[in-house]
């Protein structure tokens, strides 16, 4: 006989936040809602707006869309539910009229009320489901650390080196990874060094890739095939963020791998490659960038497995655990690479929090492993409760 468990989880699922990457957030919580297990976990959905005010959602639908999630009909819930599901206007979670949780005051951080005990102090997990800067790069982690209460993906230091492009690429390396060629621009040199930077990337195998360096999504990101527009696309990148990292252009496929903490002491597991093969003649798109990634669908192929030689998938998964574990990453992430025409491995980054819809790649390359969405979540969840919080 089974009876239903006398407590469920409760998880809190945060979404939104202060990136430019806020409406990828919000659909994601929608796919995430959805396909959580009700009769083991409680949601308390908690939106941040934009400009970082935390925004308890109190009704709870047996079916979230983004409109219920957020309180507005920015998405047509039919559009939401089709393949793209960004459409050309994007959701974002309202200022609430009544600030619930946190909220972000001038001073910094502060406690509001009693409302941020009752939210917060009977919370076993928190699912961050936030991308870019202040959400994704040990910022909000942070924030759970002091407080104690345990939360799913990688940890403070983990997701600030896996948010920024510079840093990550050292890490790859002191790991025996092969990234490419790139120099990075800080604020300072941007002001001081201008022309010794411009002339350090002249050398560098053009296209290049101007990128912000605490960016995700392709936002700010230019490819430049004449060195007369470089400052223009370092200046677009600047508009994100002021470092900035210009890589040499990698020809190569675009083969990624989504890799799950294992419980415990276990290694991580990495699920079966997937590819992304951008369609430029057809789409016009010359990288994958935002709207390729979510408002064309007929922009990019997705597959997976990959189709490349047996040997090159296991090499694959191999080094995507090796980039995983180079951050000291947990919970999730997922590793991308360029396979180059002779068979050689560049890693270009790792996503400590992928995208995370149920048509994303982080979740479709578990599902082609043997691993679904809701099972995805749950495991997620329970690693998360598992590690806790503090040194470990
Ligand atoms: N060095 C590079 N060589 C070739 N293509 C690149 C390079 N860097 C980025 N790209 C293209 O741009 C896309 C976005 O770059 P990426 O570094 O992954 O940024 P984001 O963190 O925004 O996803 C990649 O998926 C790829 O299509
Ligand atoms: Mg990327």
């Amino acid at each position: 006989m089974t009876s239903a468990p006398t407590t469920r989880r409760r998880v809190l699922v945060l979404f939104g936040g202060r990136s430019a990457e806020h409406p990828v957030s919000c659909v994601t919580a929608v796919g995430v809602l959805n396909a959580l297990d009700r009769n083991a976990y409680e949601a308390i959905p908690v939106g941040i707006t934009r400009n970082g005010t935390w925004s308890a959602v109190r009704e709870t639908p047996d079916t979230w869309t983004v409109s219920r999630l957020i309180g507005q009909t920015a998405i047509p819930e039919a559009e939401a539910a089709s393949g793209s599901p960004l459409g050309a206007e994007l959701p974002e979670v309202q200022e609430p009229e009544h600030p619930v949780a946190l909220h972000r005051a001038s001073t910094g951080i502060q406690l509001v009320d009693t409302v941020t005990h009752e939210v917060l102090s009977e919370v076993d997990v928190v699912f961050p489901l936030l991308h870019g800067p202040f959400g994704e790069d040990g910022t909000v982690q942070g924030l759970f650390e002091t407080l104690g209460i345990p939360y799913v993906g990688a940890g403070v230091l983990a997701s600030a080196v896996g948010m920024d492009k510079h840093y990550m690429k050292l890490a790859f390396q002191a790991a025996g990874l092969t990234v490419g060629d790139w120099v990075t621009i800080t604020n300072r040199d941007w002001y001081q060094r201008r022309d010794q930077k411009l002339d350090e990337i002249r050398n560098l195998a053009f296209p290049v890739f101007v990128k912000p360096a605490r960016g995700g999504s392709s936002l700010g990101i230019t490819r430049v095939t004449d060195p007369a527009l470089l400052e223009d696309a370092i200046e677009e990148a600047r508009r994100f963020d002021p470092k900035v990292v210009v890589e040499a252009g990698i020809l190569g496929r675009e083969i990624e791998c989504a890799v799950l903490d294992g419980h415990e002491t276990d290694d991580p597991r990495a699920s079966y490659p997937g590819e992304i093969e951008v369609l430029d003649e057809t789409s016009g798109h010359q990288f994958y960038d935002f709207a390729a990634k979510y408002q064309d669908d007929a922009a990019a192929e997705l597959s997976c497995p990959a189709r490349i030689p047996e040997d090159a998938i296991d090499e694959v998964r191999r080094l995507a655990v090796r980039g995983f574990q180079a951050v000291d990453a947990s919970g999730l992430s997922r590793v991308d690479f360029f396979y180059t025409p002779d068979g050689q491995w560049v890693i270009n980054e790792i996503n400590t929090m992928p995208g995370f819809t149920p048509i994303s790649m982080y979740p479709a390359m578990w599902d082609r492993t043997g691993l679904s969405y809701p099972e995805l979540i749950h495991e997620l969840i329970e690693l998360g409760v598992e590690r806790g919080t503090g040194l470990r």
